[in-house]
């Protein structure tokens, strides 16, 4: 069971745990407890190993394909962190004897994994254990553990075997050439690994120190090299009541690092050497100094990033976005803008590692305005990949640049073709969203945009934004035909965010984002024309633009957008949607497992029902909020979640977004604490397959979009706070146009402060009034009566 309020002290919701140990339950914490730092991202399964453990180590970026017939994914490195432990003859495993206390527990002020329990041996002898690890935000090739044992039952003979496995798989699929294997010294075990396909190497290095009560140990290991492992037993006497204490200290390089190609060109022996010589110097340092540098990092992360929340009611709600800040760091890539953000972050096997719309649209505004160089960097990531874009869109016949539905490292499209399993016929069902699914290519043109406005970050347009955006606006162009009955351009064949409509034509959602990133890029170009004439040149002689302008604008007064019906404010999803059949869809809305509809009737039977898997109109009514009247937003939130079962994480907090805006605190608040509770709430199976990415970033976005009603259009900023009435005080960082500001709101007053003097005046719609905001900004609101 987890538990949340046992964090005293300094790390009063700072800290989550699991009371009672259950071996049939180990996805849950591996996932939400997992450690990671951008760089890597690992499981948190227990130093013993159990049948039901999914052990994962992840490198952001390194890709492989294991064969043909399936798609590039995160291989799963040599893990780092098992242990053999024998006390007494007696093989630890907590599935066995009797665990008398046991707390698994996250810290995320410090970033530190902590396990403890009193286990009871089947021979009924007693052990006090205690388990701790961390992965480093410091230097981010390092992890150390920490393993404290004290037999309570009289002196014991320990026993136990660590160092590194590569025998690690993906559900079965091994990423890995053998490699070299060796320890130095006796004492530090190193494992190289390659990659099959994509032929990166892998160096991992692991070293142990002991203490008993205290005081150094000198123990001699039995060494063993075996096929893909490599690692060290050691056993020592243990008296009653003594601690004797056992620290792992391990390191993960790889050929991809940017580090390992700089100066010289790059060889498998150099990275050998510089690596081993980078963990003796960390390994000297042991656990508490290198934990300690870690944990600065995280303090100065929440030092920046922190929102506090004062409510009437338990801490939860407070927690819940330190959790979501937490792994929404650990995430990310930040170190490297040639690797984009997993929908399961890195800590899990689930989509692969592959990044989707979820990366822009969910977790860039996070960044955008806590650390806008992190979102600079994955708008980069999405440059990178502008020549897979553009080969998707020439083989599909179209112009511009056609963004893969899921990326990995090339830019090429990696969605999977066959999925689960159609439970009509008994054979995989295709997937379509890697053809059809094919908003995404407006959504980053939408983050792109909304980037340039929140930073002002000109040189980032002139050098990638433009041309991305360019083309896109190509791609889109070339996408639409001329529908004579309706005299507008119609898009044919596609599928919006809801993914249980397929093949449909004229998904509100894709028409409206496509038109207004034609627009948005139309207005780019002709800004460029009138004040940056060398860069407009340039453009033009590079893409054609004035060539293209022409049915750019075309389109974008033409292209055909469904408008709310007469009579019931009523936009239509697509052309079919609304005259298809309802079905009570109660029982899957209120299922602890997802997808549940899909075991009842095929795809196809689902796509003929008035049934959808996430927001799709709602998306919109969030995205484009200003062309919609508050009357459409109601009319639609309303119907449209009664047809939607929220199958995908995504789905909650836009939801919560749209209420918040129409005024409807409770209902906001609801759906918040909903996504809240995705992957931190109570059920043990949500997050199995890993994280829910996008939905941590959906958390963020409900406060700030939403409780706050922060508004960041075509470069202003305007505030419509609706608290919900369980808070009393919400404080939070906002970076806009480089600056940081300070906002705390209460049902009273709204206070912004501007940290640091502003490089240019800003200007804050509050209600009808504009602000100018000089260092401090109070406006007394009532936020009660504030729509
Ligand atoms: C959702 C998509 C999302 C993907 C990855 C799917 O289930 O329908 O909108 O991008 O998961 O999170």
């Amino acid at each position: 069971m987890l538990q949340y309020g046992l964090g005293i002290g300094e790390d009063q919701n700072w800290l989550f745990s699991e009371n009672g140990f259950q071996g049939e339950l180990l996805g849950k914490t591996e996932t939400i407890m997992a450690l990671g730092n951008g760089y890597m991202g690992l499981r948190s399964s227990p130093e013993e190993s159990y049948l039901k453990q999914t052990r994962n180590l992840f490198v952001a970026g390194t890709f492989n394909k294991f064969d043909d017939g399936e798609a590039t994914e995160l291989p799963n490195a040599a893990d780092l962190t098992e242990m053999e432990i024998v006390l007494g003859g007696e093989r630890l495993s907590l599935e066995s004897g009797r665990v008398h206390v046991y707390q698994k527990s996250l810290n995320l002020r410090t970033g530190e994994l902590t396990r403890e329990f009193l286990w009871e041996s089947p021979k009924g002898r007693k052990y006090s254990c205690r388990f701790l690890r961390f992965v480093s935000l410091d230097n981010l090739h390092m992890l150390g553990m920490r393993m404290e044992i004290t037999p309570l039952s009289g002196e014991c003979e320990l026993r136990w075997t660590s160092g590194i496995n590569g025998q690690m798989t993906n559900s079965g699929a091994q990423h890995f050439h053998e490699g070299i294997k060796r320890i130095y010294d006796k004492e530090i075990a190193q494992l190289v690994q390659t990659t099959t396909q994509s032929n990166i190497d892998f160096v991992l290095h692991a070293a142990n120190r002991w203490e008993l009560d205290g005081e150094p140990l000198a123990l001699k290991p039995e060494m063993n090299i075996g096929r893909r492992k490599v690692g060290m037993s050691y056993s020592c006497t243990v008296p009653a009541a003594s601690v004797i204490a056992v620290e792992k200290i391990a390191s993960v390089n790889t050929s991809r690092d940017a580090e390992a190609m700089q100066g010289e060109a790059y060889s498998l022996d150099m990275l050998r050497e510089k690596s081993l010589q980078a963990f003796r110097s960390n390994f000297g340092k042991g656990y508490a100094a290198l934990l300690s540098d870690s944990a600065a990092r995280w303090k100065a992360y929440w030092d920046n990033a922190d929102i506090t929340i004062e409510s009437e009611e338990d801490g939860f709600d407070q927690l819940a976005v330190r959790f979501a800040q937490y792994h929404l760091l650990i995430m990310t890539p930040h170190h490297d803008s040639r690797y984009g953000i997993g929908a399961k972050g890195l800590t899990g096997e689930g989509y692969k590692g592959h990044s989707f719309w979820d990366s822009e649209i969910f977790i860039l505004p996070y960044f955008l305005h806590t650390m806008p160089s992190i979102a600079k960097g994955l708008l980069e990531y999405r440059y990178l990949g502008l020549d897979g874009a553009r080969l998707k869109a020439a083989d599909n016949g179209y112009e511009g640049a056609m963004y893969p539905w899921e990326t990995a490292f090339t830019g090429k499209e990696e969605t999977p073709v066959w999925g689960a399993v159609n439970v009509l016929t008994g054979k995989a069902t295709k997937i379509w969203s890697g053809f059809l699914e094919q908003h995404i290519s407006a959504d980053i043109a939408f983050a792109v945009v909304k980037y340039a406005q929140a930073t002002g970050d000109e040189a980032f347009m002139d050098a990638m934004g433009a041309e991305m955006l360019i083309e896109i606006a190509s791609f889109w162009a070339s996408r639409v035909v001329w529908d004579e009955s309706r005299q507008a351009y119609v898009i044919l064949n596609i599928i919006g965010p809801d993914e249980y409509k397929e093949h449909i034509d004229n998904n509100a959602f894709s028409n409206y984002m496509a038109q207004w990133a034609i627009q948005a890029t139309i207005e780019l170009c002709l800004s460029y024309q009138e004040t940056k004439p060398d860069i407009y040149r340039r453009l033009n002689e590079t893409f054609g633009i004035e060539d293209r302008l022409d049915q750019w604008r075309k389109v974008a007064a033409r292209l055909y957008l469904p408008s709310p019906r007469a009579g019931d404010n009523l936009i239509p999803q697509d052309d079919t949607y609304l005259t298809k059949p309802s079905i009570d869809i109660a029982p899957y809305k209120n299922s602890a497992s997802v997808q549940g509809i899909l075991r009842d009737y095929s795809r196809d039977q689902v796509i003929g029902m008035q049934v959808s898997k996430q927001a799709d109109v709602v998306m919109l009514l969030y995205l484009l909020q200003n062309r919609f009247s508050n009357e459409v937003k109601a009319a639609n939130l309303s119907y449209y979640e009664s047809k939607t079962i929220h199958d995908s994480s995504l789905s909650m907090a836009v939801h919560s977004i749209v209420a918040s805006g129409i005024g409807e605190r409770e209902t906001a608040y609801e759906f918040f604490r909903q996504a809240s509770e995705i992957d931190l709430g109570a059920n043990m199976k949500s997050s199995d397959a890993g994280i829910h990415s996008a939905s941590l970033g959906g958390i963020w976005k409900c406060i700030v979009f939403g409780f706050a009603g922060i508004q960041a259009e075509n470069g202003e900023l305007s505030m419509t706070p609706r608290l919900p009435s369980k808070w009393k005080s919400l404080r939070f960082p906002f970076v806009w146009k480089g600056t940081r500001l300070q906002i705390e709101l209460t049902h009273e007053q709204i206070a912004i402060e501007a940290e640091s003097p502003s490089p240019v005046p800003i200007d804050v719609r509050i209600g009808h009034q504009v602000y100018r905001l000089e260092d401090r900004l109070t406006v007394s609101y009532s936020s009660a009566q504030g729509s």
